[in-house]
């Protein structure tokens, strides 16, 4: 029952039932009608004293009463016009408080079970209600899954990508440690407490698999890219060379005069040429674009768009194995070739997933393709080119880009920095979603956005395909 002082916001209410933070409740309200409130706080109150503590260690029994209170946040219910309403006068005191019924929880938070349109996340913590985040909100407003290290971001981000696979929607995943093949096989679903409804599957009918290093990652098509459009100053800005000036009319040079002989030229054509070309100070040049030819990323044939992009396929982009600074590049034409082909309708339209994103888009500095991520978080949603970051490190995105992210996934965060930009960036997070976020378990996720009108407590459903991720041990534990 509602006692004490009751406000329009919150109100306590003495429990006599089994009661959990962050479960739903409903109370009547004399205007308003079935009133849904969240648990936020509960309370023991005891009259155990110090003293008492002192008695019972020594032998002496002593009764404890104890009574539990909890403090109930009201959420709110819908009006004639469906609309969120909050009643704007309080509740009686004496007011039965009941667990929520599903159905009132469904129409006041605005969940719906079994859409076409609905990616099956998780389970609305505490109670048995699916939560299905709206897949043209999250291709439009973009998504983005934030947690530290160890978090669950990958294992989720798999979640959302077999439901993205089994919509047949397109995706394309930059995958910078080649932990999204494992999506190939089935996973096991091992028995849990809560019945998710989730049974094995593996995606080998849905996945291409691209690398740049075919050698270490075996199965995977290689993902090449021709030199034709990089101009010189772009190739000396793949090199370490610091004094570009003096290297940039010598290159442009070999560049010009390959273009003209040649029209696809190779890295080893633009080696062989300097070399011929006898001039003396070419030779630092020449060793750094010999580095660069090494990765084997750069060959006379590119990848073709068509190939690497199709219609309701899911396509991986492993990067597993290539310096940074490679790996920055080639994310920069593939962003570039997916919003210009996507502008001009010749792909259809997808979510671009993108792993490590801090390393892609950061907050400070810049890299080749930063400028990408920009252009896609502002103007992405026109085009039908949907964005999904993944990062444990909030506050070293670009908050350009971050701040675009309508639908966010957030798991058990902690470091401060990162907690105040996540809270920065959201709207309708209360203080105790806060706190709650730094003690959140693994598996559980506050979701805002998707289609849903308010934060929701999320259990993260378990995969159905084989989670790629998993933390290697140094010395192998003996599991019972
Ligand atoms: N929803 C979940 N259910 C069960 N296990 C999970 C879940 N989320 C994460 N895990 C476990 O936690 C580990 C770390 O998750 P992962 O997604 O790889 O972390 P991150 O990408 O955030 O570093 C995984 O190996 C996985 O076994
Ligand atoms: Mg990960």
């Amino acid at each position: 029952m509602v006692f004490g002082n009751v406000g329009t916001l919150s109100f306590n209410c003495g429990v006599t039932a089994h009661l959990e933070k962050m479960e739903y409740v409903q109370v009547h309200h004399e205007t308003s009608g079935w009133v849904l409130g969240q648990v936020s706080e509960i309370v023991r109150k005891t009259n155990l004293t110090v003293e008492g503590v002192e008695e019972i260690v020594h032998g002496t029994p002593v009764p404890i009463d104890e009574k539990e209170i909890a403090v109930i946040s009201i959420v709110g219910f819908r009006d004639d016009r469906n609309l969120l309403q909050v009643p704007r006068t309080p509740l009686k005191a004496g007011e039965a408080v009941y667990r929520a019924d599903e159905d009132l929880i469904k129409k006041v938070v605005g969940l719906h079970e079994n859409t076409d349109t609905g990616a099956y996340i998780g389970l609305l913590s505490g109670h048995d209600i699916k939560v299905e985040l709206d897949i043209n909100t999250m291709v439009q407003k973009h998504v983005s899954i934030l947690s530290k290290t160890g978090g669950g971001k990958s294992y989720c981000s798999g979640a959302l990508i077999e439901e993205l696979m089994k919509h047949n929607v397109t995706v394309c995943v930059i995958d910078p440690h080649g932990e999204y093949s494992s999506m190939k096989h089935k996973g096991v679903v091992k028995k849990t407490i809560r019945d998710f409804g989730v049974s094995p599957r593996g995606y080998e009918d849905k996945i291409s698999e691209f690398a740049t290093d075919t050698n270490i990652n075996k199965g995977a098509k290689p993902l090449k890219f021709t030199l034709h459009n990089l101009d010189a100053r772009e190739i000396l800005g793949l090199t370490n060379i610091k004094n570009v000036r003096s290297f940039l009319t010598m290159l442009r040079k070999a560049v010009d005069t390959l273009k003209q002989t040649k029209g696809n030229y190779t890295l080893s054509d633009v080696i062989t040429y300097l070399e011929k070309s006898g001039e003396a100070s070419s030779g630092t040049l020449v060793s750094e674009l010999e580095y660069l030819n090494e990765v084997d990323v750069f060959a006379e044939q590119g990848t073709k768009i068509d190939e690497l992009i199709q219609k309701g396929r899911c396509t991986v982009i492993n990067l597993r194995g290539t310096p940074p600074d490679i790996q920055e590049l080639i994310v920069n034409r593939v962003g570039n070739a997916l919003f210009e082909l996507r502008k001009m309708g010749k792909i259809p339209p997808m979510m671009l997933v993108v792993e490590e994103a801090h390393n892609f888009c950061p907050q400070q500095g810049q890299v080749a393709c930063s400028k990408v991520f920009r252009t896609i978080a502002s103007e992405g949603r026109k085009f039908g080119l949907g964005l999904t970051i993944i990062t444990q490190r909030a506050a070293k995105v670009d908050k350009n880009v971050l701040s675009q992210c309508n639908t966010q996934v957030i798991l058990k965060v902690t470091n401060p920095n990162d907690l105040k930009a996540i809270a920065s960036s959201i709207e309708g997070l209360t203080q105790g979603m806060e706190e709650e976020i730094q003690r959140l378990p693994i598996g559980s996720a506050i979701i805002t956005g998707g289609g849903v009108s308010m934060p929701l407590l999320v259990e993260i459903r378990p995969r159905e395909s084989r989670h790629g991720g998993e933390s290697v041990e140094v010395i192998p534990s003996r599991r019972m």
